[in-house]
This record gives C-alpha cells, sequence and structure tokens, in this order.
C-alpha cells in the first residue's frame, strides 16, 4: 500500500537531459519503497517568463496546476541542473508564478501548498562537481522562501555525461547509493510527519 505520496520535477526538459534520467532513478527507488509517485514536466506546464504586467492579465493555468500538485503531495523530489551556479530558469520561473498563486474556491495558495512540504535535492552535472553549487542555491530558495523542509542529505551526480548506461540506469553502485540516501531521508521525513499526532 502506498503511504506518502512524492512529487518527481526535473530542473531541466532538455530531450536526453541527466537531471531528467537522475529524477527517474529516484523516481524508481521512491516507488520501490512504497511511496506513490507523480513525474511533472515543467515544460508541459507551458508557463511564460514571469512579468508581472502579465500576472495582471491573469494567472496562467500551468501555475494552478503546479499548485494542485504541490497540494496533493507529501514530499517533492528534485534533481536539477546547475546554470552559472544556480538552479535552471525553468525551475524558478516555475517555482515563481506558482507562489503567486492565491487561495480560491477550496485551493490553497501556492505557499500554502508549498509549506511543509519535505523535500530532496538532487543535481547532475557533466562537470566534476556535480551541480554543488545549484544544490545549495536551491536549498536556500526552497527552505527560506517557499517554507519547504529540505532535508540534509543532498546527492550531485559528478559526470553526468558517462554515469547511465543505454536504459537510463546509473552504472555505478556508489552513485545510486546516494541517490538512495535521499530518497530515503524524504520518505522517512515525510512518513514521520504524516503520522505525527
Ligand atoms: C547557461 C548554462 C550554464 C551552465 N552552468 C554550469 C555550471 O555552473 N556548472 C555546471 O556544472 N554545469 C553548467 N552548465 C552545464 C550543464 O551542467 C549541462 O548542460 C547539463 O547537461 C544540463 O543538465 P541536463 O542534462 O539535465 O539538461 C551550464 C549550462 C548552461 C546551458
Amino acid at each position: 500500500m502506498s503511504d506518502v505520496r512524492v512529487l518527481v520535477v526535473s530542473g531541466s526538459s532538455r530531450q536526453g537531459s541527466f537531471n531528467q534520467q537522475l529524477a527517474s532513478v529516484a523516481a524508481g527507488l521512491a516507488a520501490q519503497a512504497g511511496a506513490a509517485v507523480t513525474t511533472v514536466d515543467l515544460r508541459s506546464l507551458e508557463l511564460p517568463i514571469y512579468d508581472e504586467d502579465l500576472h495582471l492579465k491573469g494567472t496562467p493555468e500551468g501555475a494552478h496546476r503546479l499548485v494542485r500538485l504541490f497540494a496533493g503531495h507529501d514530499a517533492l523530489l528534485l534533481a536539477t541542473p546547475e546554470y552559472n551556479g544556480f538552479p535552471t530558469p525553468l525551475l524558478i520561473n516555475a517555482l515563481d508564478w506558482a507562489s503567486t498563486v492565491q487561495a480560491v474556491d477550496g485551493q490553497p495558495s501556492g505557499s500554502t501548498a508549498f509549506g511543509g512540504t519535505v523535500a530532496g535535492l538532487l543535481s547532475a552535472s557533466p562537470g566534476a562537481f556535480g551541480g554543488l553549487r545549484s544544490l545549495l542555491a536551491t536549498r536556500q530558495f526552497l527552505q527560506m522562501n517557499l517554507g519547504m523542509l529540505v532535508v540534509p542529505e543532498q546527492f550531485g551526480l559528478v559526470r553526468a555525461d558517462q554515469a547511465f548506461d543505454a536504459a537510463g540506469a546509473l552504472v555505478d553502485a556508489g552513485s545510486v547509493a546516494g541517490v538512495s540516501r535521499v530518497v530515503h531521508a524524504v520518505l522517512r521525513t515525510a512518513r514521520a510527519l504524516k503520522n505525527a499526532p
């Protein structure tokens, strides 16, 4: 029986994205451990670049959809690339849009939906540092600004261009263990919170 519901997101929707592959490994491990997993493709939300003038004309449906997804899940597993030390515009833009959504017709606001979500962070880069700087910036963004509970465990996959086999599995057992540590910390924390009196 599935207990906690986990949303899986990649900060890149690029065809062949290493982060999408890493997110998919995390999704598999979470499902194996009994979680109900939903994967969302940020590109499919079709969100324009945030602009307050545009916002005055209305909030795109994709932002509401993302808020509903967060409201319906206990936890987030996120794999994002590092672009110049930061998470990608695709990710930040989607979360910015969702953060502006107000409560309406029984649907919570973006900030209520984000609040208390247990999050685990992953990153993949062809470089030697595995996107470490983006992990730190993402942690600050999700925790300090969006009110999520980011677990201390995190994993940056180095040399991501050599890390997967043709089926998208991680070839190195140490890397699988790194992802698994994050996934299990998220599930442990989300379960403890869910069962708290
Ligand atoms: C604008 C831009 C900036 C980048 N900056 C970094 C960086 O700071 N650190 C890093 O490790 N890789 C950087 N990269 C390389 C990405 O890690 C690489 O393109 C990676 O494959 C993107 O993730 P994806 O495969 O999931 O799309 C950058 C790529 C782009 C396009």
